[in-house]
Protein backbone atom coordinates (compact mmCIF):
# COMPACT_ATOMS: atom_id res chain seq x y z
CA UNK A 1 0.00 0.00 0.00
CA UNK A 2 1.23 3.67 -1.06
CA UNK A 3 1.44 5.60 1.87
CA UNK A 4 1.52 9.99 0.84
CA UNK A 5 3.56 11.42 3.62
CA UNK A 6 1.80 15.11 2.92
CA UNK A 7 2.95 18.18 4.44
CA UNK A 8 1.54 20.16 7.35
CA UNK A 9 -0.51 21.94 4.98
CA UNK A 10 -3.36 19.56 5.08
CA UNK A 11 -3.55 20.33 8.87
CA UNK A 12 -4.87 23.94 8.10
CA UNK A 13 -7.49 23.05 5.88
CA UNK A 14 -8.71 20.70 8.55
CA UNK A 15 -9.01 23.17 11.20
CA UNK A 16 -11.45 24.91 9.19
CA UNK A 17 -13.35 21.55 8.07
CA UNK A 18 -13.67 20.86 11.55
CA UNK A 19 -15.41 23.95 12.46
CA UNK A 20 -17.99 22.95 9.74
CA UNK A 21 -18.29 19.55 9.88
CA UNK A 22 -17.65 17.49 13.04
CA UNK A 23 -19.02 20.00 15.48
CA UNK A 24 -22.53 19.82 13.01
CA UNK A 25 -25.61 18.58 14.67
CA UNK A 26 -26.33 16.33 11.80
CA UNK A 27 -22.54 14.32 12.12
CA UNK A 28 -23.99 10.84 11.66
CA UNK A 29 -21.02 8.72 13.51
CA UNK A 30 -22.77 5.38 12.58
CA UNK A 31 -22.73 5.75 8.62
CA UNK A 32 -18.59 5.31 8.82
CA UNK A 33 -18.84 2.24 9.76
CA UNK A 34 -17.29 -0.38 7.74
CA UNK A 35 -14.27 -1.04 5.85
CA UNK A 36 -11.89 1.34 4.83
CA UNK A 37 -8.29 2.19 3.53
CA UNK A 38 -5.39 4.05 4.58
CA UNK A 39 -4.74 6.42 1.58
CA UNK A 40 -2.65 9.48 3.70
CA UNK A 41 -1.14 10.52 6.61
CA UNK A 42 0.79 13.44 7.44
CA UNK A 43 2.56 14.60 10.76
CA UNK A 44 4.54 17.79 12.12
CA UNK A 45 6.53 14.75 13.68
CA UNK A 46 7.15 12.93 10.53
CA UNK A 47 8.78 9.72 12.23
CA UNK A 48 5.59 8.73 13.72
CA UNK A 49 4.52 7.77 10.24
CA UNK A 50 7.56 6.84 8.49
CA UNK A 51 8.97 2.91 8.83
CA UNK A 52 8.31 1.93 12.38
CA UNK A 53 6.86 4.67 13.56
CA UNK A 54 3.53 3.88 15.98
CA UNK A 55 1.82 6.08 13.89
CA UNK A 56 2.34 3.98 10.66
CA UNK A 57 -1.24 1.93 10.93
CA UNK A 58 -3.17 0.72 8.44
CA UNK A 59 -6.65 0.30 9.01
CA UNK A 60 -8.77 -2.72 7.83
CA UNK A 61 -12.18 -1.54 9.14
CA UNK A 62 -14.36 0.79 12.08
CA UNK A 63 -16.80 -0.65 14.24
CA UNK A 64 -19.54 2.21 15.54
CA UNK A 65 -20.50 1.35 19.02
CA UNK A 66 -22.75 3.79 21.16
CA UNK A 67 -19.59 5.36 23.11
CA UNK A 68 -16.85 4.52 21.07
CA UNK A 69 -15.39 3.36 17.97
CA UNK A 70 -13.37 0.30 17.86
CA UNK A 71 -10.45 0.42 14.86
CA UNK A 72 -8.88 -2.49 13.40
CA UNK A 73 -5.77 -1.74 11.91
CA UNK A 74 -2.19 -3.80 10.28
CA UNK A 75 1.25 -2.25 11.05
CA UNK A 76 4.46 -3.87 10.32
CA UNK A 77 6.53 -4.90 13.25
CA UNK A 78 10.17 -6.70 12.56
CA UNK A 79 9.16 -7.16 9.15
CA UNK A 80 6.05 -8.89 10.23
CA UNK A 81 2.20 -7.83 9.36
CA UNK A 82 0.72 -7.26 12.71
CA UNK A 83 -2.67 -6.78 13.68
CA UNK A 84 -4.08 -3.67 16.66
CA UNK A 85 -6.78 -3.04 17.65
CA UNK A 86 -8.08 0.12 19.05
CA UNK A 87 -10.81 1.98 20.91
CA UNK A 88 -11.53 5.11 21.01
CA UNK A 89 -14.19 6.47 23.39
CA UNK A 90 -16.79 9.74 22.90
CA UNK A 91 -15.63 12.92 24.59
CA UNK A 92 -17.46 15.49 25.51
CA UNK A 93 -16.87 17.53 22.29
CA UNK A 94 -19.22 16.40 19.47
CA UNK A 95 -17.14 13.70 16.89
CA UNK A 96 -14.00 13.86 19.32
CA UNK A 97 -12.88 10.43 20.34
CA UNK A 98 -9.95 9.89 22.68
CA UNK A 99 -7.71 6.77 22.85
CA UNK A 100 -4.58 5.97 25.02
CA UNK A 101 -1.68 5.08 22.72
CA UNK A 102 1.76 5.93 22.60
CA UNK A 103 0.22 8.46 24.80
CA UNK A 104 -2.90 10.03 24.81
CA UNK A 105 -4.50 10.92 21.54
CA UNK A 106 -7.80 12.96 20.64
CA UNK A 107 -8.93 12.60 17.47
CA UNK A 108 -12.03 15.04 16.13
CA UNK A 109 -13.36 13.14 13.06
CA UNK A 110 -13.13 16.30 11.31
CA UNK A 111 -14.12 15.86 7.78
CA UNK A 112 -16.20 12.77 5.99
CA UNK A 113 -18.75 12.37 3.09
CA UNK A 114 -19.42 8.78 4.19
CA UNK A 115 -19.47 7.66 0.93
CA UNK A 116 -15.59 7.76 0.12
CA UNK A 117 -13.60 9.57 2.70
CA UNK A 118 -13.12 10.28 6.14
CA UNK A 119 -10.75 12.43 7.73
CA UNK A 120 -8.82 12.21 11.27
CA UNK A 121 -7.27 15.19 13.13
CA UNK A 122 -4.76 13.39 15.88
CA UNK A 123 -2.98 15.11 18.40
CA UNK A 124 -1.11 13.32 20.37
CA UNK A 125 0.60 14.15 23.97
CA UNK A 126 3.23 12.50 25.72
CA UNK A 127 5.55 13.30 27.99
CA UNK A 128 4.77 17.24 28.39
CA UNK A 129 5.16 17.16 24.11
CA UNK A 130 2.36 17.37 21.38
CA UNK A 131 2.28 15.89 18.01
CA UNK A 132 -0.31 15.74 15.22
CA UNK A 133 -1.16 13.74 12.77
CA UNK A 134 -3.78 13.78 10.03
CA UNK A 135 -5.35 10.49 8.74
CA UNK A 136 -7.52 10.05 5.74
CA UNK A 137 -8.98 7.05 5.07
CA UNK A 138 -11.24 6.01 1.41
CA UNK A 139 -13.46 3.66 1.14
CA UNK A 140 -11.69 2.44 -2.07
CA UNK A 141 -7.78 2.41 -2.16
CA UNK A 142 -7.28 5.31 -3.48
CA UNK A 143 -9.08 8.59 -3.54
CA UNK A 144 -9.24 11.02 -6.29
CA UNK A 145 -6.50 13.96 -6.14
CA UNK A 146 -9.41 16.35 -5.73
CA UNK A 147 -10.01 15.04 -1.94
CA UNK A 148 -6.37 14.51 -1.37
C1 LIG B 1 -14.52 -5.44 11.30
O1 LIG B 1 -13.75 -6.62 11.10
C2 LIG B 1 -13.97 -7.64 12.05
C3 LIG B 1 -13.05 -8.79 11.72
O2 LIG B 1 -11.71 -8.36 11.65
C4 LIG B 1 -15.43 -8.07 12.01
O3 LIG B 1 -15.69 -9.01 13.02
C5 LIG B 1 -16.34 -6.85 12.22
O4 LIG B 1 -17.69 -7.21 12.05
C6 LIG B 1 -16.00 -5.77 11.21
N1 LIG B 1 -16.81 -4.59 11.49
C7 LIG B 1 -17.36 -3.86 10.52
C8 LIG B 1 -18.21 -2.73 10.97
O5 LIG B 1 -17.18 -4.07 9.33
C1 LIG C 1 12.72 -0.75 11.57
O1 LIG C 1 12.84 -1.88 12.39
C2 LIG C 1 13.56 -2.95 11.79
C3 LIG C 1 13.49 -4.15 12.72
O2 LIG C 1 13.72 -3.80 14.04
C4 LIG C 1 14.98 -2.50 11.49
O3 LIG C 1 15.70 -3.54 10.86
C5 LIG C 1 14.94 -1.27 10.57
O4 LIG C 1 16.24 -0.79 10.34
C6 LIG C 1 14.08 -0.19 11.19
N1 LIG C 1 13.95 0.91 10.24
C7 LIG C 1 14.14 2.19 10.56
C8 LIG C 1 13.94 3.19 9.47
O5 LIG C 1 14.44 2.53 11.70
Amino acid sequence: MKLLLLCLGLTLVCVHAEEASSMSRNFNVEKISGYWFSIAAASDKRETIEENGSMRVFVENITVLENSLVFKFHFIANEECMKMTLIGYKTEKPGTYYVNYDGFNTFPICKTNYENYIMFHLINKKDGETFQVMELYGQEPDLSSDIK
